[in-house]
């Protein structure tokens, strides 16, 4: 059986990361998002939070699981026995970090191999710096996440005004 791994900050999910995860959850026997608790990237939501919303949005996908990692990627992989990562690429402008990333992995776990899936073009723009920017600024991200993650957007938003 295929297991791979999906890796991320997932600050918060949207609708572009859950169409990679769908489309990989129907390519490999098992897939393993994996989502990385690192606070020097100073994350809006914290790890539990990331992976309570990831947890809620894919519970539709019986072979998906949802844990976190910190450290390498490629320790967190052999951990998991998974030998494959998945990375999803929007426009050419992702193309320079992943390629240096995929090397770099392949060098250090030269049994890991990475597999690129094109993001589909109705999500080629989006990623979660901008959807938090919209939300910030009051904007309505309904078209870019799922309600849950919309909510807690909001909240999280409501409760930085109050501060
Ligand atoms: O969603 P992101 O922030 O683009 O995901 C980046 C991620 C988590 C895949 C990457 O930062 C990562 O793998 N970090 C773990 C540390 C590591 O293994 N670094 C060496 C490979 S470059």
């Amino acid at each position: 059986m295929l297991k791979a791994i999906y890796p991320g900050s997932f600050d918060p999910v949207t609708y572009g990361h859950l169409d990679v995860i769908r489309r990989s959850a129907k390519l490999v026997g098992h897939l393993i998002v994996g989502v990385l608790n690192n606070n020097a990237k100073m994350p809006l939501f914290s790890a539990k939070e990331r992976v309570k919303m990831l947890k809620d949005v894919t519970k539709d996908l019986p072979n998906v699981e949802i844990a976190l990692f910190d450290g390498l990627l490629v320790d967190f992989a052999k951990e998991m026995e998974a030998g494959v990562i998945i990375r999803g690429l929007r426009a050419i402008t992702d193309f320079e970090y992943e390629l240096q990333m995929s090397q770099t992995n392949h060098k250090l776990g030269p049994e890991l191999e990475t597999i690129f899936l094109t993001t589909s073009i109705e999500y080629s723009y989006l990623s979660s710096t901008t959807v938090k920017e919209i939300a910030a600024f009051g904007g309505d991200v309904g078209q870019f996440v799922p309600e849950e993650v919309r909510k807690e957007l909001e909240q999280k938003m409501n409760a930085r005004r109050r501060m």
